[in-house]
C-alpha cells in the first residue's frame, strides 16, 4: 500500500519584534548576543549614557542606532518594545518611560527597587495595554528543570523548601551600594525568591528575617529569612555575599519525594531526585544536564522568544508583572521584618 505524505501547511512566520536595548553593560551585552541568535526579535537601537558600553555592545550585535538615553531612543527609534538592562535603581523609571511611550517591556530582574515600583509599573502597563515581562531568566533553564519534576508529581504537594544563594563580596559599582539597588538580597535574592514562589505554587503570607549589614557600605551582607505560605508550606532562605564563590542550592521536600538543585553558575548545575513515585527515582538519582550551549542560548534566547511570541499571540507572557511584584513584596517584608524584629505580613 502506498503512503501519501501528509503536507502540513507551514505556520505563518512571526514578524520579528523591533526592539531597543536600554543598558549596555554585562547583561545588556548578553541580551544583544541573544537577539543576534534568534529570528523572533530584531535589535534596532541601543541606549546607554556610557559611550564605551555602547561601543562594546555594538561589537557583539548588529550595527544599529545608538542613543545616550531612553528618552532619545523613544523619540527617534522605530521600536515596538524595549529591553531594560540598567542597574536596578533605573529599571523602574526606564520601564515607565517605555510603557508611557506605548512600548512593550522586557525588564531585567528585580524589575525595580521595591514592590511599590513594581505595582506602579504593573498598573501602568495594564492601563497602556502593553506586554510587560519580568526577566527571571532562570525559569528558562535550571529552575524549569526543577519545576518540571515537581509538576510531574515527584515530590507531591510541596511542604518545605530550603534555599541558599551566595557570592563573593559585591564591591564593584552599583552592586556595592544599597542606594543603587546593590547588595545580594535584591541582586541574587530576587532569583531565589522567584524560584521559591514558583516551586511552592502558593501565595506567601508571612515573613520573619534577620539581615546583617556591611559596616562599610550599609548593603546587606547576609540575610536569613523564613517564608510561610497560605497552605502552610515553609521556606527557609539564606542570601549572602560572605561566600568564597558563587553558588546556589535549593531543596524541595514533599511527602512523596525530594528534589535538590545545586549550581556553580547559571550554566553548570545538577539536580538530585528521590521519589516514591516510580522506580526510576527510588534511589537518589543525580541528573547533570549535558551542556553543549552557553547560558545565553540556554536562557536568554528562549526568554526573548517567549516575550516576542506572547506579544504576537496577544497573551500574557509566562513571567508576568505580578510575578515580579510578588518577589519584591517578599523582599520588602524581609527588610521590614528584620528592622522591626517581628514576623510581618507579605504585601
Ligand atoms: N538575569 C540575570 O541572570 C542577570 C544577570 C546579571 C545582571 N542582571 C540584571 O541586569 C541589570 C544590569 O546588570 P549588569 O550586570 O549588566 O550591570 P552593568 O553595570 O554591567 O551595566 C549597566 C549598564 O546600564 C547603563 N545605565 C545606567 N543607567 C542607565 C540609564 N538610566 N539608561 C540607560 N543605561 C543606563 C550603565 O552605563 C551600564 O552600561 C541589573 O538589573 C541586574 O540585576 C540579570
Amino acid at each position: 500500500m502506498s503512503q501519501q505524505s501528509a503536507r502540513v501547511p507551514a505556520a505563518p512566520a512571526q514578524a520579528p519584534l523591533r526592539v531597543g536595548l536600554v543598558g549596555c553593560g554585562y547583561e545588556g551585552k548578553c541580551l544583544a548576543t541573544a537577539a543576534a541568535r534568534t529570528s523572533t526579535v530584531d535589535l534596532v537601537a541601543y541606549a546607554d549614557p556610557d559611550t564605551a558600553a555602547l561601543r562594546s555592545v555594538a561589537a557583539v550585535g548588529p550595527a544599529v542606532s545608538t542613543y545616550s538615553s531612553v528618552d532619545a531612543l523613544l523619540d527617534e527609534a522605530a521600536v515596538d518594545a524595549v529591553l531594560v538592562a540598567t542597574p536596578s535603581q533605573a529599571l523602574y523609571p526606564v520601564s515607565l518611560a517605555a510603557i508611557r511611550a506605548g512600548k512593550h517591556v522586557l525588564v531585567e530582574k528585580p524589575i525595580g527597587l521595591n514592590a511599590e515600583e513594581a505595582a506602579a509599573a504593573e498598573s501602568e502597563a495594564a492601563r497602556a495595554g502593553v506586554t510587560y515581562m519580568a526577566g527571571y531568566s532562570c525559569r528558562f533553564s535550571l529552575a524549569r528543570h526543577v519545576h518540571d519534576l515537581i509538576a510531574a508529581g515527584l515530590t507531591g504537594e510541596v511542604q518545605a523548601i530550603t534555599a541558599q544563594f551566595g557570592c563573593e563580596r559585591l564591591d564593584r559599582g552599583w552592586l556595592a551600594s544599597p542606594e543603587t539597588g546593590g547588595g545580594p538580597l535584591l541582586f541574587l535574592g530576587s532569583h531565589l525568591v522567584d524560584m521559591v514562589l514558583w516551586f511552592a505554587g502558593d501565595d506567601p503570607v508571612e515573613v520573619s528575617a534577620h539581615v546583617r549589614r556591611r559596616d562599610d557600605t550599609g548593603a546587606d551582607d547576609t540575610s536569613a529569612f523564613l517564608v510561610q505560605f497560605a497552605r502552610g508550606a515553609l521556606a527557609q532562605c539564606l542570601v549572602t555575599q560572605a561566600a568564597s564563590t558563587f553558588f546556589y542550592t535549593v531543596d524541595v521536600h514533599g511527602r512523596a519525594g525530594r528534589v535538590t538543585l545545586r549550581g556553580w553558575n547559571f550554566l553548570e548545575y545538577e539536580v538530585e531526585v528521590r521519589s516514591t513515585k516510580g522506580p526510576a527515582y527510588a534511589d537518589p538519582t543525580v541528573i547533570r544536564p549535558h551542556i553543549d550551549r552557553d547560558h545565553i542560548t540556554m536562557m536568554l534566547v528562549p526568554e526573548l522568544d517567549e516575550f516576542a511570541t506572547a506579544i504576537a499571540e496577544g497573551r500574557p507572557p509566562s513571567i508576568t508583572a505580578a510575578d515580579g511584584r510578588r518577589v519584591l513584596e517578599v523582599l520588602d517584608a524581609v527588610v521590614t521584618a528584620s528592622r522591626v524584629g517581628a514576623t510581618v505580613r507579605v504585601g
